[in-house]
């Protein structure tokens, strides 16, 4: 959904005013704001919740940039954090009839949208949200210092992230605009102009804040969860003071939390299948392959050494590694 500009709040309108703007990818325009780039909307959104969102101290916040792998993620921390409510009772569980966005829901673009101030009082603990938002732009209770909530940041290789994107972003586009092209989609990446780019930016603020404060930051890699999930699940669990039990793992508890929440399982529900945002975006374009290294069937030599140049320049220094 696209906001038309009288339909912004004031505050927002001006804002953007003073905002360096480009084309976005879908119809939208993009807007700098913190040095990152947003639509009009989720702007609205960001400064919603910067503004109202209070955070707890046993909130869990997840924070990806879009295609990391967000819906995996979702389902992952709800299914772990909410594991003893089902375990007598499996057939009941909530992600067999939600999609993991309904579960764990955006600050920015669900909770505090279209100038929104919902109540989160009354949500039980601890309460989880999702966000794109870059560590700079966070709501001030959320990286106050003494705040204790945790965040769990999810990362993947950024010629990965850049395919997934340049897919999603063509199913949301209006059929009479046409699909953008991978070169030109391509170059807006590289240059940081994507949503909530730049994606180097946006990686470095989470992998600074996990370095400074383990304990509040756990970071991790798509492909980490890909090549040892059982691991990083345990290590999920661990960060998130609920760590498995020796008769949970004997029991097979960890499995059955994968195999809920594999690609396979999820993308194949009803729910997943046929079900639809309320904007009306079906949930299926949240599922497209769930593999390490489709780039490689999308992406020219050139597109592939420009990036990588991008990837080693900014994140390499870092000990950042894709
Ligand atoms: P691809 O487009 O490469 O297939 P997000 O959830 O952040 O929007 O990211 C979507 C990407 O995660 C898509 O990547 C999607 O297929 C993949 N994905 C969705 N659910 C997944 C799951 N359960 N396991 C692994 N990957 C998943």
């Amino acid at each position: 959904k696209y906001l038309q500009e009288d339909e912004l709040t004031q505050e927002c309108r001006e804002l953007i005013s003073s905002l360096p703007a480009e084309t976005g990818w879908v119809v939208d325009h993009l807007y700098q704001y913190q040095g990152f780039w947003h639509t009009s909307r989720e702007l609205q959104g960001v400064l919603a919740c910067q503004k109202h969102f209070q955070a707890q101290d046993s909130d869990i916040l997840l924070v990806t940039t879009p295609k990391a792998g967000t819906t995996w993620l979702k389902a992952i921390t709800f299914a772990i954090v909410n594991r003893l409510r089902y375990v007598d009772n499996p057939c009941n569980h909530p992600l067999l009839t939600n999609n993991p966005h309904e579960l764990v829901p955006f600050i920015e673009l669900k909770l505090y949208v279209d100038n929104q101030v919902p109540d989160l009082t009354t949500l039980t603990s601890p309460r989880l949200f999702a966000t794109h938002l870059p560590f700079v732009s966070l709501p001030a209770s959320v990286k106050d210092s003494s705040s204790a909530c945790k965040l769990v940041y999810l990362c993947r290789n950024p010629k990965d992230i850049f395919v997934s994107l340049w897919h999603f972003t063509n199913k949301l586009r209006p059929e009479e605009k046409g699909t953008n092209s991978l070169e030109e989609t391509f170059d807006k990446f590289c240059r940081g102009v994507s949503l909530y780019g730049p994606f180097w930016d946006h990686i470095l603020g989470y992998w600074k804040a996990s370095m400074e404060k383990p304990d509040r930051v756990f970071f991790l890699k798509y492909e980490e969860l890909k090549e040892q999930p059982s691991l990083r699940l345990k290590m999920l669990a661990e960060f998130l003071g609920c760590p498995f039990s020796p008769a949970e793992e004997a029991n097979g508890l960890v499995d059955d939390i994968l195999k809920l929440c594999s690609f396979d399982n999820l993308s194949n529900l009803e729910v997943n299948r046929n079900g639809k945002m309320s904007s009306g975006e079906g949930y299926n374009a949240f599922f497209r392959r769930g593999v390490v290294g489709d780039w490689m069937n999308y992406l020219t030599p050139e597109m592939v050494g420009r990036l990588d140049q991008i990837i080693e320049q900014k994140l390499h220094g870092f000990g950042l590694k894709f």
